[in-house]
């Protein structure tokens, strides 16, 4: 099929200065960056995906991005793993595979590529490395960190432990390699009850996102510790808010990530992970349905799922929107910026990691046996 563009030479892309350097360096060349009739063609079928989310009218910048990328990381043997945050054009045109934190991190161990394409957050290309240290794992921008990683130090853990003398540490994956190799076990949002629950304790400290711990206490009886660290995107959202959008509209499907403070996870009908989130429109189909969390996951949804009505207050992550076309490709030439972990931490912060992976999967396998 093929798509009318108004004027695509009115959005041609500037080809930037990196093709020379490119040259001078003596690797992969900076591919012309043209809306051309071969990049026009080879990229119809992705812009099929998202024509619901990406008006036509940007197609012919993002299409010759997501053609040089997808050439290039053939040649690199390179992958592309995008969090859920990612916007459609990364999302559903340039990843190989895409998930929540705990899915990515899975997939990092496993994936066979020699190179990692990290299409998130610092922390998440932290873990892919503590995972896979052989591998070479590129964030296509360093800068991208994460308030919630930023709150908190192995210090702050030390003096935790001191205060609580024997009670175990579980961390949210959304920290640095180096806090989480000074604590006992990770988690993620999908998992975190889990995790807790694992110890069989009667008290667990669980950092560094106070919300998501005191969301976590209304569900379980371990007493749960916690600090004083949150996600600046979701700490945003409030009950008042979200009983506004309700009162205008009794029918409406309201859905929350844990990282929401406690009182608009009780106004919620739902609350999970990003997947977990995802999950629930697609196999709800709610009529109309509120995703309260980051601006690019109801794009992504709204791409595929088309008899769901999404109504979108929703906040951007400024470190997710770093990760752009631009910077992918940028860092699929260059192979910059290289994720380096100190082996020793590394070794750490990797038993924590794998300890929760294997939390995990022990309770799969509960569920599936019973
Ligand atoms: P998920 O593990 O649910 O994908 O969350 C990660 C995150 O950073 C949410 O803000
Ligand atoms: Fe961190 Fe919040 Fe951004 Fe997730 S949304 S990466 S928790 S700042």
């Amino acid at each position: 099929m093929s798509i009318a563009f108004e004027n695509p030479t009115a959005h041609k892309p500037k080809i930037n200065n990196l093709s020379k350097a490119a040259q001078k360096f003596g690797i992969l060349p900076y591919p012309d960056l043209e809306y051309t009739d071969e990049v026009a063609r080879a990229t119809a079928p992705l812009y099929e995906k998202v024509k619901t989310v990406i008006p036509a009218a940007e197609w012919p910048i993002h299409a010759p991005y997501i053609y040089a990328i997808n050439k290039l990381k053939k040649q690199r043997n390179a992958v592309i793993l995008a969090h859920n945050y990612m916007t459609p054009e990364i999302f559903h045109c340039v990843s190989d595979f895409s998930g929540d934190s705990l899915q990515l991190a899975i997939e990092a161990a496993n994936s066979d590529a020699d190179i990692i394409i990290q299409g998130g957050v610092h922390f998440m290309a932290e873990t892919s490395k503590i995972l896979a240290p052989e591998k070479t794992i590129i964030i296509p921008d360093k800068q991208a960190g994460c308030s919630l990683a930023s709150s908190i130090t192995p210090a702050d853990i030390a003096a935790l432990r001191a205060k609580h003398p024997g009670v175990p540490v579980v961390t949210y994956v959304n920290t640095s390699a180096a806090v989480k190799a000074v604590t006992d076990v990770c988690c993620t949002s999908s998992n975190a009850l889990n995790v807790i629950e694992s110890f069989g304790t009667k008290e667990v400290i669980c950092i560094p996102d106070e919300h998501l711990a005191n969301n976590l206490a209304k569900q379980t009886d371990v007493n749960i510790i916690t600090f004083k660290g949150y996600c600046e995107v979701h700490d945003q959202f409030t009950a008042e808010e979200l009983n506004e959008y309700r009162a205008q509209d009794p029918d409406l499907t309201i859905i929350a990530h844990p990282e929401c403070p406690p009182s608009v996870v009780d106004v919620a009908d739902f609350s999970g992970s990003t997947k977990d989130m995802i999950d629930y429109v697609k196999n709800n189909r709610p009529k109309k349905v509120m995703m309260v969390t980051e601006c690019s996951m109801s794009d992504n949804v709204a791409a595929e799922v088309h008899d769901v009505e999404f109504i979108r207050p929703c906040n951007l992550c400024p470190h997710m929107k770093r990760i752009t076309l631009e910077r992918i490709l940028n860092s699929l030439v260059y192979l910059t910026d290289e994720i380096e972990v100190d082996p020793e931490i590394a070794i750490k912060a990797r038993g924590a990691v794998e300890r929760m992976i294997n939390i995990n999967k022990k309770t799969a396998l509960h569920k599936v046996t019973g």
